[in-house]
């Protein structure tokens, strides 16, 4: 397994840009998610990874090897990258022993060492007892798992996984989830896993890249990426909540700052001496008729448990939750406590060309 490195990757369609200035580090053997929405240049990522498109900027390392710069390409076959797409791309004619053995023997690998292999390979996927049937036999669960079974039996440096549940019922796709999750304890691999679930990429990974407009937003484990987030997009795209405008008071406290939030001045974490935002997700909505603002109910969902509550204050809708039902219309004493403070960079730059216009 090896550490797979991005350096001010960039790549444009007909002077498009698709991804722009990507720098990144995965380390050997670990999981990470790329997550974010449709177009954001995931895919396109994965592809420049595996080889199958040249960077327009920047360089691509695998093992600390240079596999793509401007001088030096490495085609795909020589990566030994493997690659797990959404549809699983199988053989049709051949069953699923015969799809798993086939990368082994492009290799040209001895007979029994590749018997041995794909043995190991079919057990670990829970597919020894299927060995013998053709895909056309098999469901999609079944398919995806000889897909990752083809693509670990070469003991690839590092996989690539391209939304390979989209096309699973939810059921399937929490045990394949674990199927994943098994798989990359024993192997040890380095595997970059593209999806748009949050929920995924929130279970499997050890760190998130969030993706927006061909960028990296912020780079860092799930917990982080919730109660940290480092913009405006990771913060309303990242978990629930309410992303609000900010006011710094140049206060400095031992957690962070002091900000004037929704008319209230509120102690909050923070890395930002001047913050332009906050976050505040449901656990920062303290519900109490001791509570300095009021709030109005405008949406309460029973979740088992507990109610979500929507809750427009000032203008903006929190969202709390509550082990008491509420109606919409009903008025509540609303309390936030240690939000997460931040400076979004594109408001700053907003604020810098306001103010420059004026
Ligand atoms: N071969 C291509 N030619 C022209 N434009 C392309 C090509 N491949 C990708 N793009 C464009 O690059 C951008 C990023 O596409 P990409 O497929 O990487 O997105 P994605 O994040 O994988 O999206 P999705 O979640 O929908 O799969 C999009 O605007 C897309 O239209
Ligand atoms: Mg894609």
């Amino acid at each position: 397994m090896a550490e797979l490195s991005f350096s001010g990757l960039g790549k444009s369609f007909d002077g498009t840009p698709a991804l722009d200035a990507v720098s990144a580090t995965i380390r050997s053997g670990e999981f990470v998610a790329l997550l974010g929405p449709s177009g954001c240049g995931k895919t396109t990522l994965l592809r420049l990874t595996a080889g199958f498109e040249r960077p327009s900027a920047g360089s691509i390392s695998l093992g600390g090897r240079v596999m793509a710069d401007a001088h030096r390409f490495v085609p795909p076959e020589a990566r030994e990258i493997g690659i797990v797409f959404q549809s699983y791309a199988l053989w049709p004619h051949m069953s699923v022993a015969g799809n798993v053995a086939y990368p082994l023997e492009v290799r040209r690998l001895p007979r029994a060492e590749r018997e041995a292999r794909v043995a190991e390979a079919l057990a670990l996927t829970g597919l020894s007892d299927l060995a013998a049937r053709m895909p056309a036999q098999l469901s999609g669960g079944q398919r995806q798992r000889v897909a990752l079974a083809r693509c670990l039996v070469f003991e690839p440096r590092a996989m690539l996984l391209d939304e390979p549940l989209a096309n699973l019922d939810l059921a399937l796709r929490a045990s394949m989830q674990e199927v994943f999750r098994m798989f990359h304890r024993r192997t040890g691999a380095t595997m970059v896993y593209v999806t748009h679930d949050q929920t995924e990429a929130l279970a499997l990974a050890d760190r998130i890249a969030v993706m927006e407009g061909g960028r990296i937003r912020q780079f860092a484990a799930p917990e982080v990426l919730y109660s940290q987030p480092a913009d405006c997009f990771v913060a309303g795209f990242v978990g629930e909540g309410a992303v609000v405008s900010a006011r710094p008071t140049g206060e400095a406290t031992a957690q962070g700052t002091t900000v004037e939030v929704l008319g209230q001045r509120i102690a909050a974490r923070a890395d930002s001496a001047a913050p332009s935002h906050v976050s505040i997700r449901p656990e920062n909505v303290i519900l109490s008729d001791a509570g300095p603002m009021r709030g109005i109910v405008t949406q309460a969902t029973y979740l088992g448990g507990r109610f979500r509550l929507s809750i427009e204050v000032a203008g903006e809708t929190l969202i709390a939750m509550s082990p008491r039902r509420a109606r919409p219309g009903e008025t509540l004493g609303v309390e936030i406590r240690d939000p997460w403070a931040f400076r979004d960079p594109d408001s700053a730059a907003l604020m810098a060309r306001v103010l420059a216009d004026a």
